[in-house]
């Protein structure tokens, strides 16, 4: 039986704001909650979003940890397209996070195996993941836990995906070459205490059908969702749209 859930929202706007909201919710119920987000244009608003309601609320941040899920290998960090260059525009700015209590993987490293542990250790350290919110690619992966990735894998250094490499383009002023990435694994995913998979806009509604009704296969990481019994895929009506009508 699955035990992922779908939510489905009337656009993206909803969408976002309700997963801005869960994170709210979490740091009022945990001040201390370790939080994982994914950089990209899917949770772009939810980041904005979160950011204006911590700010409404003037919710205490100064207990959270925050941790990346993937970045760009040899992507510097001041790179409009990197990963950090995101977190730190849209979160850690505006909320003025301290720089200890946000980790993210230094891609530009010599020893990105040992990066992949310093990470790992953290996660076990701070006793797991309490919320993760990630977003899919264009080839159902998830981070930059690519097609045919292991379910088992913690941190580690992947060859990106050809799709991964042209798509990624979109994040970068000039063209880049995207070989390898750095990100947390499918064994995070599922250890994390609750995830939320967001996903809005036309160009998704196939890989989110995948997702919630394809087999459950590494060929398609971001099929392991329905194995979370804590899980939630979370569409606009776009990405909804080729379900089939008892999901939706
Ligand atoms: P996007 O990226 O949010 O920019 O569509 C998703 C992903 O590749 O994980």
């Amino acid at each position: 039986m699955l035990s992922m859930q779908l939510k489905i929202y009337k656009d993206y706007q909803s969408l976002s704001e309700a997963a801005a909201n869960e994170i709210v919710s979490l740091i009022k119920h945990k001040p201390a909650a370790v939080l994982c987000l994914a950089s990209g244009d899917t949770p772009r608003l939810t980041c904005k979003l979160f950011a204006t309601k911590a700010k409404q609320e003037n919710l205490d941040l100064s207990q959270i940890t925050f941790i990346g899920l993937d970045e760009w290998v040899n992507i510097p960090p001041d790179n409009e397209g990197s990963c950090h260059y995101f977190f730190q525009h849209e979160i850690f700015e505006p909320l003025q996070f301290s720089p200890g209590q946000v980790h993210l993987f230094d891609a530009l490293s010599t020893d990105l195996n040992n990066e992949c542990r310093k990470m790992d250790g953290l996660i076990f350290d701070k006793g797991g993941i309490d919320l993760m919110i990630v977003g899919i690619g264009m080839n159902g992966h998830i981070g930059f836990n690519e097609p045919g990735v292991s379910f088992d894998n913690y941190s580690h250094v992947a060859e990106l995906d050809n799709t991964t490499t042209s798509v990624g383009q979109k994040y970068f002023k000039a063209a880049m070459t995207l070989q390898q990435g750095i990100t947390l694994g499918l064994k995070h995913l599922q250890e994390a205490k609750k995830v939320l998979l967001i996903a809005n806009a036309a160009k998704k509604a196939e890989v989110i059908q995948k997702t919630v009704e394809g087999d459950v296969t590494p060929s398609f990481p971001a099929s392991i969702m329905q194995q979370h019994n804590n899980g939630y895929v979370m569409a606009d009506e776009e990405a909804a749209g080729l379900l089939t009508a008892k999901n939706k």
